[in-house]
Formats: structure tokens, sequence, C-alpha cells
């Protein structure tokens, strides 16, 4: 019997577990491949005693339904950068992955499927260099992996942000009132841009276009030239106005490497306010509210055919490379590609125009 090992790294997303289905379908059809599961990351292997699991038909039927992932995941350490405490109470970190390789090979594992985003996939090349027989698929709600057309997750995140600019939209018309809603995406802007298109808004403001405060307080003020009015404005956690800097700290929690975003909301309401608008204003941050849930058909498909698509490279042995989606077809590119830059907006791209033919303002 061969054994391929599946992890999920980073932020969950909606379409983990029907990624995870779709591989162990695949595999079962095979006959001579069993699939396991690390528990939380990669964490499963390194732990003592180790937490894998066997994932037959049975444990992953119907699963694809499901939000989360029923082998876990974290944002924290890795193989890498292994968080160890010191006398002193400090924390310091430790390269376990050759260790980890090593116990690897002695679980009889002959290839890994790591699902995960741009911090997980630098984790997979890393170890595909260090001789590891890994395949990467591409997982985010932020769509900000450049290799692919859409990662999974995606279009639900926008579906919840669309659904929240919908209901946000009858509040502020009954209180005339400007709502900011602030979404997800890190540095880029695609929850925010297709949520404000899907759902109406005002305003939407991206990292991709930093923005001048005069400019949104201008479109607010065009809501209100009769004295009343609303207006909804989607903001992406990573925007900035135009020489200021994101809203994010450095977290406490060990082993978290990523800066944390989040508050832009509020300091958009103080800054609007500033820049001497007068009407009422309030905030909603969607959070993660984004990442939870059921995922979308579209997502379900999407996962679907990346699960089956990644053993099926295994069975080709195309190692040291990554699933990706280019419409119309579902391809494998090499992870060293796939992790050297960002998929961000671009401010003269069609969506953006199309954002501006119907008058949502970037505040530039
Ligand atoms: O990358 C996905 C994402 O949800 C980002 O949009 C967000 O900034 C981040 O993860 C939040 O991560 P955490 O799970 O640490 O709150």
């Amino acid at each position: 019997m061969k054994r391929v090992l599946i992890a999920t790294g980073g932020g969950d997303c909606p379409g983990l577990n029907a990624v995870i289905r779709a591989i162990v379908k695949r595999a079962t059809k095979e006959r001579d491949w069993e699939v396991v599961g690390s528990i939380e990351a990669f964490n499963g292997i390194l732990r003592e005693p180790t937490e894998i699991k066997v994932l037959d038909e049975k444990a992953v039927a119907g699963i694809h339904v499901q939000g989360g992932t029923i082998i876990e995941t974290t944002n924290k350490g890795g193989p890498f950068a292994w968080p160890i405490k010191n006398k002193d109470g400090s924390w310091s970190y430790v390269d376990r992955s050759d260790e980890m390789i090593r116990k690897l090979q002695y679980l009889g594992i002959d290839a890994v499927i790591n699902i995960g985003g741009d911090g997980s996939q630098q984790i997979s090349q890393a170890l595909y260099e260090k001789g590891l027989n890994i395949i990467g698929v591409p997982k985010t709600i932020d769509n900000d992996l450049s290799a692919t057309d859409f990662t999974f997750g995606f279009q639900t995140a926008v579906q919840v942000a669309t659904e929240a600019v919908d209901k946000l939209v009858t509040t502020a018309t009954s209180h005339n009132r400007v709502l900011i809603m602030e979404v997800m995406g890190r540095f880029t802007g695609w929850i925010a841009l297709n949520a404000a298109i899907a759902g109406g808004a005002e305003v939407c403001l991206i990292p991709e276009i930093p923005y001048d405060i005069n400019k949104v307080v201008e479109r607010l003020k065009q809501r209100y030239s009769r004295g009343k009015g609303h207006a909804i404005i989607v903001v992406a956690e990573g925007a900035k106005p135009i020489n200021g800097s994101i809203s994010a700290k450095k977290s406490e929690e060990v082993g978290y490497s990523n800066l944390q975003l989040g508050g832009i909301s509020a300091v958009l309401a103080q800054q609007i306010k500033e820049a001497g608008f007068e009407g009422d204003i309030r905030q909603t941050v969607l959070g993660h509210l984004q990442r939870g849930g059921i995922p979308i058909a579209y997502d379900r498909i999407l996962a679907t055919q990346f699960g089956v698509k990644a053993f099926e490279m295994v069975l080709a042995g195309r190692f040291g490379e990554m699933v990706a989606y280019r419409h119309p077809d579902i391809i494998s590119v090499p992870l060293k590609d796939a992790i050297n830059r960002p998929n961000l907006v671009n401010p003269d791209g069609q969506l953006v125009k199309t954002a501006r033919g119907i008058g949502i303002s970037f505040g530039d």
C-alpha cells in the first residue's frame, strides 16, 4: 500500500473539506493508495505522539458541504519555525524540517499534498527543495495567489460580504447613515471590490488604490446633497490613505509571524468626521464570518477539481508543483512560480473600470 498525507495550513477557508474528500475519492479508485491527514497542518507529524488520521471514504462522506477542515489547521509555527519556550519564559524558533522529513519516511508516506495559502506554499517549496515529494493546493479567501485565476473560498467570502452589504443598505437608508463595512483580504482588495459591485456600495477603498479622504467626503456630500442621504463604504482591511499606513499590529500570539490587519473602519470613520462630514457614521467589521460556514456551490466545485487534480499529480510524480485554475483548465505550475508575486487588483483593470462605470468612488 502507498500512502499520501494531506495537511491543511494557514487560515481556514470554505472548501477545504471538499478538497480532502475529492483527494480521498480519487485515491480510492486506485486501490493501492491510502490517504492520511496530519492534524493541525504539519504539527500532527511534529508532535509526539504523532497525530495523524486515516481518511477513507467513510471519514469524508458528505464533508464537501461543511466549512472549516476536518483535519484542523494553524497559521502559527511550522516545521521551519517551531516555537520552543526558554527557561526565562521567552520563545525561540527551531528548524525541525529534517526531523519531519525523516518522520514522514518512517511513517511510510510516499507523497504529501499541502493545502494552503502563500505561507503554506512557501513551506511546500522549501520542503520540496529538501527532497520531499510534495504538491501544493492553493487556498485562501483573499484570492491573492497569482498562479491561479481563483482560489476556492474566495467566492463564498464575496457572497457573505455581499449579503452583509445588502443588509446594511436597508438600515443605512432607514437612518440616513453612512455605514462602513470592513472586509478581509490582507494586502489585496478582491473581496472588497467584488462585494462593493455586487452589493451596490458608493465607496470602495482597497490597498491597491490609496485614498484621499477629501475625495471620499466629496462623494458622501454628493449623496447628502439634499440634506439627507445614506451611503455604504466597503473598505478592505489593508486599505490606506495616500501617504498613510495600513491599520495593523504585530501579533502577540506565539509563532504567529503575520501582521494582524484590522481597524481601518474606525480610523476611516474618524478621518471622515475630521474632513468635515457631518452625517452619522457607524462601522461593521465582518471578520471571520467571511471564512466560516458552508462553501457556495462554485467553491465546492473548484475545490473538488483541485482535489482530483492534486491526486492525479501525485500519480504522475508532478512534485514541486501546485494545482492552479486557468480558465477553463485545471493545470499545474511550479511552486516557485506560484509564490513569487501576489495577485493584486489592477487599478486599471476591467473590474475597477466597471466599478467606476457605475459610480463607485475609490477615493482617488
Ligand atoms: O488570509 C486569510 C485571512 O482571513 C485574511 O484575510 C486575514 O487578514 C487573516 O487571514 C486573519 O487571520 P487570523 O486567522 O489569524 O485571524
